[in-house]
């Protein structure tokens, strides 16, 4: 009897304790499914590990994605802001890094100069309106809307400062410009020069008829690649030829006659659908195409222009791989390219005729190339790469200049990168579309992860432009050194009044 009362009890633990561990797992469920619920709201106050250099920039599908929400959200805070857009403020950290200067009072002559004051801008020089062409007055226009824009959208007050605002192509003297030179040993030699990487005006707009702005563009290009997410939509409706249009005249003095060997490069190759622009009149041109159209194209050609190309950062929201000489001109997110280059690809020439290479869809198939192993630890090395000769083969390919290695010390794997770099010639683009077609499922990974990065990673967001001018403001504001003094006579008109007149 005791046995049986014995077995009862225990029994009645095990029921006991079998009810606790329900009840507890029950609860353990509960907490997770919280969490997890919560987890998208705490997207951008995580920490997101990014002092490890080589992440920045790396496809957004490794970290949560940010909801719209956020993107268009003008109003992040200085940490909101980082979290969210890791290495974003790459450029201004580096110039900041430099040191002090000076803002020198330039008069009327030199760039638009104005101050920040309790968040107020006041114009303090600038050139007459009837001084400048409808292409400069847009961009200076634009770009003291978007700093403005910035200041009143800020969650906290910002430094008083006075600024130098440099809306010309060309980078110009100490002030807030649109490029720089890659290569760091083409920079002015003043100890004083600093050039502050503003985001380019078409942020704001840019009335080109197949323009818009670059949140129109976006809108349009996201509505094209909802046709092409799957990987079979993306290899079989994406037209494999190699895109571009342009004006063949408007050639760097670092690059004469760039656009020039483009097009003969590409004349007549079944590979190509590469066409000088028919202007008509100054501001349309018969053969354009809108800009989301690049995007039905695998591959994009880009070319960079007298200085940076204003459209490069509407290429790098295609799903498409991008297909340049080596980038000279720097934007405010040019550091975020992470490039393969084709010097680094095992090509098969094309039949030579003329002694001109030449390729053709024809010679994918023989191409069995595979990228150059890189030396060194981790994924990408900055070993010069370029095809060494077989016994009795001509050399291939060719090799990155000193200039070119100094700009760009990373060359990515193809597994890896988010752009293609050709010879700066172009004498092997029909080589590199030929390899890509033989390795589709690289080139989509190139493609894809562009867009997944600048778009999808919210670069070029709303939220992410706003971020970057206040950071601008903020780098600029501690390096700048302003003696009143020279300042003291001064007078300056509100932005607001500003904007009115359009400074006549
Ligand atoms: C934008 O972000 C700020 C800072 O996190 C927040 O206070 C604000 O509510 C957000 N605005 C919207 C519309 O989500
Ligand atoms: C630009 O030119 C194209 C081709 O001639 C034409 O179809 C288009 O309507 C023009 N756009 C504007 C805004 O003039």
């Amino acid at each position: 009897m005791g046995d049986i009362r014995l077995k009862k009890t225990l029994r009645r633990q095990s029921r006991q304790i079998r009810q606790i561990t329900l009840v507890l797992g029950f609860c353990l469920v509960c907490y997770c499914l919280l969490f997890v619920s919560q987890s998208p709201t705490t997207t951008i106050t995580l920490p997101l590990s990014d002092d490890d250099g080589d992440k920045v920039g790396a496809p957004r599908s490794r970290r949560p994605r940010l909801s719209s929400k956020i993107l268009d959200n003008l109003s992040l805070d200085e940490g909101e802001c980082n979290a969210a857009f890791p290495g974003l403020t790459k450029e201004i950290d580096d110039i900041v890094a430099v040191g002090p200067f000076k803002v020198k009072n330039m008069g009327d002559f030199g760039p638009l100069q104005g101050r920040i004051k309790d968040g107020q801008i006041h114009i303090l020089h600038s050139q007459r309106k009837r001084d400048l062409s409808q292409e400069m007055l847009n961009s200076r226009t634009a770009a003291l809307h978007q700093l403005h824009r910035a200041l009143i959208t800020s969650p906290s007050p910002l430094p008083d400062t006075i600024f130098s605002l440099n809306f010309q192509d060309q980078p110009f003297g100490t002030a807030l410009t649109y490029s720089r030179q890659a290569d760091a040993s083409f920079r002015p030699k003043d100890a004083n020069s600093r050039f502050f990487l503003m985001p380019h005006f078409s942020f704001w707009a840019w009335p080109l008829p197949f323009i818009g702005s670059l949140p129109r563009a976006a809108a349009a290009i996201t509505a094209l690649e909802s046709a092409y997410l799957t990987s079979t939509a993306w290899q079989q409706n994406k037209i494999s030829k190699a895109v571009w249009r342009g004006t063949s005249w408007y050639n760097s003095v670092h690059s004469p006659r760039l656009r020039q060997k483009l097009l003969a490069a590409a004349k007549g190759q079944p590979w190509a659908d590469v066409q000088a622009l028919e202007w008509q009149g100054g501001h349309n041109a018969t053969n354009a195409l809108p800009i989301e159209d690049f995007c039905k194209y695998k591959y994009v050609v880009h070319t960079e222009g007298v200085t940076y190309s204003g459209r490069f950062q509407f290429l790098q929201m295609c799903a498409s791989v991008v297909l340049t000489p080596p980038i000279q001109w720097m934007q405010h997110t040019t550091h975020l390219v992470r490039p393969l280059f084709s010097s680094s690809l095992d090509l098969e020439p094309g039949p030579h005729v003329d002694g001109t290479r030449q390729s053709s869809g024809a010679s994918s198939a023989r191409t069995h190339a595979k990228a150059k192993k890189t030396a060194g630890s981790g994924s990408a090395s900055s070993a010069p790469a370029s095809a060494p000769a077989g016994p009795g083969q001509e050399r291939r390919g060719w090799v990155p200049s000193e200039r070119i290695r100094k700009a760009w010390p990373v060359q990515y794997e193809p597994d890896e990168a988010n752009i293609v770099f050709v010879a700066p010639d172009w004498s092997d683009l029909g080589d590199t579309v030929a390899w890509l077609e033989a390795h589709p499922k690289v080139a989509e990974g190139i493609a894809r992860r562009q867009r997944e990065l600048f778009v999808g990673g919210g670069y070029f967001s709303p939220a992410a432009e706003a971020c970057y001018w206040r950071a601008l403001v903020r780098g600029w504001a501690k390096m700048a050194r302003v003696d009143e003094e020279e300042w003291a006579g001064t007078e300056g008109v509100t932005f607001e009044a500003f904007a009115l007149s359009n400074g006549d």
